[in-house]
């Protein structure tokens, strides 16, 4: 059975109360994982009341503070800057901080990403996810030697990555991607953005390095351009176009 919230009316504040009656019901079905429980996976109904723009990280928390301690999640910031409390929503990968209890009351379910081991509840070991990350050199590479004052860069040199570097590291591109699911070799979406933000920096000098290891049978040609990540990337990051500009650079060896 659900278990249902307390329903707590503040008492003595007018404008609390009309906040308690624009409240609305959303039952949160949670897939739950508990190694020390038992060996697989169950799912538990929670019955929360939260405001209309209150967002499904708040709902979470109603749920771990008060109905179920011991509920397992991530998060850090709760305005979509972190990128850690990446979840699966109605099937869909989302930050739980960025969807509002209007978009899926009265009810959804909430379920870790895939393609990731779990380790309970909603916490997915990231190390997979962060290796592949790893791998392709995630950092600028500038010529040796320091600059007078700075290493310079133009407007239009500097708007060949700018969509590139808006990524959080959440992982929803990668865990929603049906290739990664299947191979934990292929290095994912996700690493493919953190190589093309370097790869046509133009203050960069190892690009080529970064193409060699992109061209491995566990880089960008496993991709099978199923547009899952582009769909899935809450900064609306074009994953899909990233991934065919990288490999364009190397069948054409032009960046
Ligand atoms: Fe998240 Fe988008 Fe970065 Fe993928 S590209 S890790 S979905 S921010
Ligand atoms: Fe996967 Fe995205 Fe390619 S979902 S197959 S990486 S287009
Ligand atoms: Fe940081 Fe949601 S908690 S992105």
């Amino acid at each position: 059975m659900p278990r249902e919230s307390s329903g707590e009316v503040p008492e003595r504040s007018g404008d609390r109360q009309t906040e308690a009656s624009q409240k609305v019901s959303l039952r949160l079905k949670i897939r739950r994982y508990n190694p020390e429980i038992r060996e697989d996976s169950w799912w538990d109904e929670f019955d929360v009341r939260m405001l209309p723009n209150d967002r499904l990280l708040d709902a979470l928390h109603e749920v771990k503070w008060r109905h179920d301690g011991t509920l397992a999640l991530r998060r850090s910031c709760a305005h979509a800057i972190c990128g850690s409390d990446a979840v699966t929503v109605n099937g869909r990968n989302r930050l739980a901080c960025k969807v509002l209890v209007k978009e899926v009351a009265p009810r959804c379910t909430v379920e870790p990403i895939r393609g990731l081991p779990v380790l309970k509840d909603l916490i997915v070991d990231m190390e997979p996810f962060f290796a592949g990350y790893r791998s392709v050199l995630p950092y600028l590479v500038p010529e040796e030697g320091e600059p007078d004052k700075e290493r310079p860069q133009s407007p239009e040199d500097r708007h060949r990555f700018d969509d590139t570097t808006k990524c959080i590291l959440c992982a929803c591109c990668t865990t929603s991607c049906p290739i990664f699911w299947g191979d934990e070799g292929y290095v994912g979406p996700a690493a493919i953005v953190a190589a093309h933000r370097f790869i046509y920096d133009s203050r960069d000098r190892v690009a080529q390095e970064r193409l060699q290891i992109l061209s491995a049978k566990t880089g960008v040609f496993r991709c099978r351009t199923t547009f899952n990540c582009t769909e899935a990337c809450p900064r609306s990051i074009q994953v899909t176009k990233a991934i065919q500009e990288v490999k364009r650079s190397i069948l054409f060896d032009r960046f």
